[in-house]
């Protein structure tokens, strides 16, 4: 795992952008695995900018989106297929056509057909080249709670308690949040080419160190990142406040950036 360290979230994202940037570029073809939430919205700022100020051109690019909560129409404001649309999507040249979110909406006898057609519709597209990801604040990837199967697949999933509070934010006040989501599995996740992990702020800084520094295990979901070949863990210092090996992923990642320094 490459851990790199930023000074904080617009430089956690700026990164970030540049490296989506940087596989765009040279496969215009790719196809994108995208999250949600906060985390990921300076990264969609960054591409949308670069977009509309450098030419960057997504008009051949394919997207999987990670998860959708349960019951929420695309259209929906609450749901992630509208966030997706808002933030990155209607501001790019992507076509609406290449872009996949689950679809909250599929009937219950047709979930689990569902499920894997999603998963074909991903291999179909060459498989997923570079994969966004963010955690939750139990430790959680896409909606893996704690306990889902390090080789899990596309299904529906019960949202941890914890999880339904950390989302409530994005509801009005009273209005329910849904319980269930349609969520990529651990183990869709880690067939990925690559994977760009983002985290920032100090309310991630304990279960990132949990994730990168403790054991492998199913009760932190994105442990199961360091059984996968090409990661990129950003974080801002706040959010590697708690690592133990911090002044190790400093020194290696200026070393990194000698040897590649051109030799005069
Ligand atoms: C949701 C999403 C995850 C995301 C997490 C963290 O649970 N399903 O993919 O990583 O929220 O969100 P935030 O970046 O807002 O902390």
């Amino acid at each position: 795992m490459r851990v790199i360290i930023k000074e904080d979230y617009r430089e956690v994202s700026r990164e970030a952008a540049g490296m989506v940037a940087g596989l765009v570029k040279s496969k215009p073809c790719c196809t994108l695995g995208l999250a949600t939430g906060s985390t990921p919205l300076g990264l969609y700022n960054e591409l949308v900018r670069l977009h509309r100020d450098e030419g960057l051109s997504f008009a051949r690019v394919k997207t999987f989106n990670l998860d959708e909560y349960y019951g929420l129409a695309p259209e929906d404001s609450r749901s992630y297929r509208h966030f997706m649309d808002e933030n990155l999507f209607g501001k790019i040249d992507i076509r609406p056509e290449n872009t996949s979110v689950p679809d909250g909406r599929t009937e219950i006898d047709k979930l689990e057909e569902y499920c894997t057609s999603y998963e074909e519709k991903i291999r179909a597209s060459g498989g997923i080249d570079l994969q966004v990801l963010g955690i939750g604040s139990d430790g959680h990837i896409a909606f893996n709670e704690p306990g889902s199967s390090l080789s899990s697949r596309t299904r529906i999933v019960s949202l941890d308690p914890q999880t339904i509070r950390d989302n409530s934010r994005f509801f009005n006040k009273g209005e329910r949040v849904p319980e269930f989501a349609l969520s990529m599995g651990v183990g869709t996740i880690l067939e990925s080419r690559e994977i760009l992990f983002l985290a920032s702020g100090e309310g991630k800084a304990e279960i990132v160190a949990r994730a990168l520094e403790g054991p492998v295990t199913s009760m932190v979901t994105a442990s199961a990142l360091q059984l996968h070949p090409k990661v990129s863990i950003i974080l801002d210092s706040q959010a590697a406040g708690k690592l133990r090996r911090l002044q190790y992923y400093r020194f290696s990642e200026e070393a990194e950036r000698k040897i590649r320094m051109p030799l005069f």
